[in-house]
């Protein structure tokens, strides 16, 4: 584990941060990563105290919109309000009027009639944050739109890699998987170019969107020249629901050409495992590799807490910590 000290530090002497809403890491500069990746290190440091709270949001009232599946994001988010003081609601599209045929606007600005001062949204449609954004003034923040962006992944990811492997300036990453349908691929290549961070993606011709290199990556059908080149490997989770599309011949063949194996981390032992979860195990990569001490995979879940605490802490305008 890195000392605090060996981590990406805003570089402008009189930077402040801006931002209301938190819609992609496109709209974040360099140094407003950097910022919420250093106040995600006070608040990952609260996390260890015996009573890993703060009262910051005691008087915001925040709704979590998810209309579409979620395990980490969803309860980090909520975990992260929570220890924060906030009051709390926890929307579910299958449970409310939407069922009734409600609008997305109309269900918005019902909520935000109740005096809701943040909103966290999941919708399989990209775009949704943004035209939230126009809809209502509570502060938006993208937990996930469809293959657009996940910039609290990104973020969490990128907090992980510091915490391995130092500052990101520098450092090799291979993103590996269904570079065509993630939009965890996509927010990391915005925000690890940004902090100056090599990045190479590694996929099925049939998983790799036409004009990727435009992103600033570098682009390998080679799982082996991948590892043996990066500082860290991150697996995407293949999104087993589209294998109906022949985007691979099979599961098998795509395990035996771009799954990581334990004979790999013997091969590179300097090299990190990454993954966002969920994970298909024995797909993207050897169960006993997900399981070893060179994945980070429940680390990046902890620190995904930490990030959300310094996003909600931030966007709330709030500047009142110790
Ligand atoms: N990584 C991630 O977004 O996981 P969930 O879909 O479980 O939130």
């Amino acid at each position: 584990m890195r000392d605090i000290n060996e981590r990406d530090k805003v570089s402008d002497p009189n930077y402040s941060f801006s931002q209301q809403h938190l819609i992609g890491l496109k709209d974040y500069s360099a140094d407003d990563i950097r910022f919420v990746l250093e106040q995600a290190a006070y608040f990952r440091e609260v996390l260890n105290r015996p009573v890993p709270k703060l009262p910051t949001l005691r008087d915001k009232t925040i709704v979590n919109l998810f209309y579409e599946n979620s395990t980490r994001t969803r309860i980090s988010f909520e975990l992260a309000q929570k220890r924060m003081g906030a009051d709390v609601i926890n929307f579910s599209s299958s449970s409310s009027s939407v069922k009734k045929g409600e609008s997305l606007k109309d269900t918005i600005r019902n909520i935000e009639s109740m005096k809701i001062d943040m909103v966290v949204v999941r919708h399989e449609s990209p775009g949704v944050p943004h035209f939230l954004r126009r809809c209502v003034d509570a502060a938006i923040i993208n937990a996930g739109d469809g293959a657009h962006e996940h910039p609290t992944q990104a973020l969490l990811d990128m907090f992980s890699m510091q915490q391995v492997k130092g500052p990101i300036k520098g450092q090799k990453i291979v993103i590996i998987g269904d570079i065509l349908h993630s939009r965890v691929v996509r927010s990391n290549i915005i925000g690890l170019t940004k902090l100056g961070a090599e990045v190479m993606v590694c996929g099925p011709k049939t998983m790799m969107p036409l004009f990727v290199n435009e992103l600033g990556v570098t682009v390998s059908h080679n799982l082996e020249e991948c590892l043996a080149w990066c500082d860290v490997a991150m697996a995407l989770r293949i999104q087993l629901e589209r294998q109906k599309g022949g985007l691979f011949p099979s599961i098998r063949e795509y395990h035996e050409k771009f799954g990581i194996k334990m004979k790999h981390l013997e091969k590179y032992p300097e090299m990190t495992i990454m993954h966002p979860g969920p994970i298909n195990r024995g797909v993207e990569m050897d169960s006993d590799v997900a399981d070893s001490d060179r994945a980070i995979i429940l680390n990046q879940v902890t620190n995904g807490l930490a990030v959300r605490m310094a996003v909600l802490y931030l966007l709330s305008g709030r500047r009142d910590l110790g």
